[in-house]
């Protein structure tokens, strides 16, 4: 297939790139890859087989020539350095028109910046996040890419036919300008970091808290996944509660070391959302659990220090209401969690000048992704009846749904803290709700503290102009 004008173009052969080539092929698009090892460019040739319209290669000339113009290249190297050299290195390839997509978990301030400066060349730079990890890359990934308008036009066959579907819709569509793309992949990975760490508190209190053993925990999560819950984060719970480890004959959940580790993405967003002023606090408290988590030897020492003796009491409630009610807690705080991070895009797309419409981010994350989920049908449709909502918890149907269940949520709270087991990001996700819909927050006092100590001025609720008192 030498001579072949390919469709698209890959740099970096590890197993996403080769699996999202591999997808593009089985879907009649020819694809050329680009890697420095020889062994890597070998690899994809042989995975597709006979008679695919794959190639790859080590050589950047012949990569660059081999694809039909205007050129779509996308790069599937680590975020940072990797990404900047690889630009560098085909820039004087390229011809204006071209387009560039870096499909990694890039820091959008960096893809914001590789636009500006491709754009001075002509060249369309597209940040585009991918996920789905590697079987999503293979057989259906939700993409999130944004950059020019106009210039999407000529990925987006390529894109809509290898996306995830759901009801025949693909998981990917045009999201904005600039950093777009990866700014809603990071908001996507501060949602997921949010509901992995629900899930991780509901899991401690089931077992920890109410006594379920491995068997029951597991019955538990499967039939969470046949109901309201159902999402690819769960569905993989109910798998991994499942899984025994050969050498102990236990769960190997069980054997698996508690310090979570992290590549930033969920940092990122909080960082973000701080400096937006946008409170995200399920997604905060994600972050700030895996920062505790880290801290082993200490909380070891703590524990014998400061033992909880709650839980040497056993559990003498209802298991199965017990049950039911983290079902409905759950819900709400996932829900909370998605609220917050749509939230978060709401105001960012204002700031970025993105033009983000938050019923396609709701779409193209209902599958492929690793937050995809069945209440996202009920999201999207909120924002499709309502494009300017500027909370989640306003739409009427959402909102009910929560009001409904938050008297489940305040039970399970309650016993969190009978038992001390922390369920911080459970607690959050509630007191986002709560403080969310109070007409007067108790923030009126902080105003007055501000100007007693510092003259800092306050408004008033029945008067206009700004006052000072001497206190
Ligand atoms: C995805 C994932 C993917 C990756 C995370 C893991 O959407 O496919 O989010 O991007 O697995 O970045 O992030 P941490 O290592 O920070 O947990």
């Amino acid at each position: 297939m030498n001579n072949l004008q390919y469709e698209f173009g890959m740099v970096g052969l590890g197993v996403m790139g080769r699996n999202l080539m591999l997808n593009i092929a089985d879907h009649n698009f020819s694809v050329i890859g680009l890697d420095l090892d020889p062994l890597k460019a070998k690899v994809v040739e042989t995975e597709a087989g006979e008679g695919k319209p794959v190639r790859g290669t080590t050589s950047i000339e012949e990569f660059v020539q081999s694809i039909r113009k205007p050129r779509a290249i996308m790069l599937l190297v680590p975020a940072g350095n990797p990404v900047d050299a690889v630009i560098a290195s085909l820039v004087p390839l390229l011809e204006p028109g071209d387009i560039v997509i870096d499909g990694g978990n890039s820091y959008f301030p960096d893809t914001e910046r590789r636009v500006v400066t491709l754009e001075e060349k002509g060249i369309h730079f597209f940040g585009m996040g991918v996920s789905g990890g590697e079987k999503g890359a293979r057989y259906g990934p939700s993409m999130m890419p944004g950059g020019n308008r106009d210039a999407y036009e000529r990925l987006r066959p390529i894109f809509e036919a290898i996306a995830a579907k759901v009801d025949g819709e693909p998981c990917v569509a045009y999201l904005g300008s600039g950093s777009a793309g990866n700014y809603v992949k990071m908001v996507h990975n501060g949602i997921e970091y949010g509901i992995m760490q629900l899930i991780s508190e509901a899991y401690d209190l089931l077992r920890r808290g109410v006594g379920l053993n491995d068997d029951e925990l597991q019955a538990v999560f499967q039939e969470w996944n046949q109901s309201e819950l159902q999402s690819f984060l769960i569905e993989i719970t109910a798998e991994i509660l499942k899984k025994v480890d050969q050498d102990t004959g236990k769960r190997l959940v069980s054997v698996i070391s508690d310090r979570a580790r992290s590549k930033g993405t969920g940092k990122w967003t909080s960082q973000n959302a701080m400096d937006l002023q946008v409170p995200v606090p399920t997604i905060d408290t994600a972050v700030l659990m895996r920062d505790i988590s880290k801290y082993k030897e200490e909380r070891v020492e703590a524990s014998k220090l400061l033992p909880n003796k709650a839980l040497e009491v056993a559990f003498d409630g209802d298991r199965q209401e017990l049950v039911n009610q983290m079902r409905n807690a759950f819900y709400f705080a996932m829900i909370s969690t998605y609220a917050q991070g749509l939230a978060q895009l709401t105001v960012a797309s204002e700031a970025y000048n993105y033009g983000l419409r938050l019923n396609e981010v709701a779409k193209i994350w209902r599958g492929g992704c690793i937050i995809r989920a069945v209440c996202l049908n009920d999201i999207r449709a909120a924002y499709e009846k309502n494009p300017q909502l500027p909370n989640l918890l306003l739409d009427p149907k959402v909102g009910g749904d929560l009001l409904d269940r938050q008297l489940a949520m305040r039970a399970i709270l309650k016993l969190s803290i009978d038992k001390g087991i922390a369920m911080p990001a459970f607690m959050s996700s509630l007191a986002y709700f709560d403080a969310y819909r109070t007409e007067v927050l108790p923030t009126n006092l902080i105003q007055a503290q501000r100007d007693y100590f510092g003259a800092h001025t306050y408004e008033r609720i029945d008067r206009e102009g700004i006052f000072h008192t001497e206190w």
